[in-house]
């Protein structure tokens, strides 16, 4: 099949990428045009295990191209993605004018009847937006009998494991009309989604609405389960609990599991924060409070803040004097995604208390100083106090303490000894609870974990 992806960032490079492996032509479009700059000399602009193998050999295979040629990529797929960006507007509700943009891009070139695969994020409603945006367009054109249908395909991959997500995917949600055209575009994407379900079927059928709202109810149940384990863990430190045995305790019932219930510096990324935001957004379009959801947003607000309060509860405000190495910085590990991560907090509050950091990330480092060049725009002097080191241990010479934000593998079993030795002070902040609080201490290393 002639497939054009338009938008070649995380969601859109690695559906590019994938369907191209499974034999389907791919054009991937992008405005960006160092991006595909950079994809058409060989490299790939963000860090996700595996990917880069499929896109050279895809490239290689002449299934996969790069272009900023709007055009082109119409005139190229029978299908269309639509994989842009969604990012939050200031009311907090999903800012549509990329996804509006694609739509409109469409309408401007088609020559034949496509398939618009809506695969970004976007709030129930959006489909019939689109559907009007390429309407618009064709009728200026005077070409308004051109067929074209929407289907709303979420995505539901991980950062950090994108690619094995996409290839093995839990569930295919498609959303169609229940219309001749609908049923068509349902055959089209049951055709191209086929490789996927050879073990078992793993495609869930259902009108459009309710596929656009499938992904926001699934991230907004994620984040409520992160947000209500921190919450508990805050308590769980009050009371002289556990966390993390409480999280093993009610993980074991079927009914709850083990899974998103880890304590820690609260959630980041490209997505929760952004859909819990959004969907609360919608309830308030429809007069509806979401008020989980409220809460859910307010714990995570604050849960970011968690190391730094330890961090100042320990040593005060004044932090002039003192230097931390932290560990992680990309929102979580196997990416280089910063949006919205939690060291950005920490970070920025410990240097506007006046301290030194030594910073550690196996791949995040440059999208970190792009990031946090923004975040201390107001006091750039400060991000001289700010270093990258490239080696964990060499992070932790000298510091008066280690802060982990980010659970890299890297970091799971340091020599402790050697670490002890190289710190000024045997001091950890756990924001991952990543170690075990007794065999530190048994180490003579002071600990402080979240909710232990
Ligand atoms: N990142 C994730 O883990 C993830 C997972 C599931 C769903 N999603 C959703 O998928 C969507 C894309 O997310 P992402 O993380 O890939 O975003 P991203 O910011 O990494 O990529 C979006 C890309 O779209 C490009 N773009 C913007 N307007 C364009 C246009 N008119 N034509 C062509 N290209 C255009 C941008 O330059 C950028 O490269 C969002 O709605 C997001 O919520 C993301």
């Amino acid at each position: 099949m002639n497939i054009t992806i338009i938008g070649t960032g995380y969601v859109g490079l690695v559906t590019g990428a994938c369907l191209a492996d499974l034999g389907n032509h791919v054009f991937c479009l992008d405005v960006d045009q160092a991006k595909i700059d950079l994809l058409n000399s060989g490299g790939v602009p963000i860090y996700e295990p595996g990917l880069k193998e499929v896109i050279e050999r895809n490239v290689e295979a002449g299934r996969l191209t790069f272009s900023t040629d709007v055009a082109a990529s119409v005139a190229h797929g029978s299908v269309q993605f639509i994989a842009v960006g969604t990012p939050p507007d200031e009311d907090g509700s999903a800012d549509l004018q990329y996804v509006l943009a694609a739509a409109r891009n469409i309408g401007r070139h088609m020559l034949d009847a496509k398939v618009v695969v809506d695969k970004s994020t976007v709030p129930v409603g959006t489909a019939d937006k689109v559907t009007a945006a390429i309407r618009a367009e064709l009728a200026q054109r005077g070409l308004s009998d051109l067929g074209f249908s929407i289907v709303s395909n979420p995505e539901f991959l991980k950062e950090g494991a994108a690619v094995e997500d996409f290839t093995r995917p839990d569930r295919i949600v498609l959303g169609v009309d229940d219309t001749p055209a609908g049923q068509q575009a349902l055959a089209t994407m049951r055709q191209l989604y086929a490789p996927f379900n050879r073990n078992h079927e793993r495609t869930r059928v259902m009108d459009v609405k309710s596929a656009e709202f499938t992904k926001y109810a699934a991230n907004a149940m994620l984040a409520t389960r992160i947000s209500f384990m921190n919450e508990l863990a805050n308590l769980a430190e009050q009371v002289g609990a556990d966390i993390e045995l409480v999280r093993q305790g009610i993980g074991s019932d079927p009914r709850i599991g083990y899974s998103f219930l880890y304590a820690g510096t609260g959630y980041g990324g490209s997505c929760f924060p952004k859909d819990v935001q959004a969907l609360i957004r919608t309830g308030r379009e429809h007069g509806q409070t979401l008020r989980m959801l409220e809460a859910v947003e307010a714990v995570n607000h604050d849960q970011k803040q968690v190391l730094v309060q330890k961090v100042f509860a320990r040593y005060g405000r004044d932090l002039s004097g003192k230097t931390f190495a932290l560990w992680g910085l990309a929102f979580k590990p196997n990416t280089n995604d910063m949006r919205d991560a939690p060291s950005r907090v920490v970070i920025s509050a410990l240097l506007r208390a006046g301290a030194r950091i030594l910073a550690h990330d196996p791949v995040a480092e440059d999208e970190a100083r792009r990031v946090l060049a923004l975040d201390l725009a107001d006091a750039p002097a400060l991000l001289e106090k700010l270093q990258f080191i490239d080696k964990p241990m060499e992070a932790v010479q000298s510091a008066d303490a280690l802060i982990i934000v980010t659970e890299w593998k890297v970091y799971r079993s340091p020599n402790w000894p050697a670490l002890k030795t190289a710190m000024k002070a045997a001091v950890i902040f756990d924001g991952r609870n990543m170690y075990e609080p007794e065999q530190l201490r048994d180490e003579s290393f002071e600990y402080h974990g979240i909710g232990r």
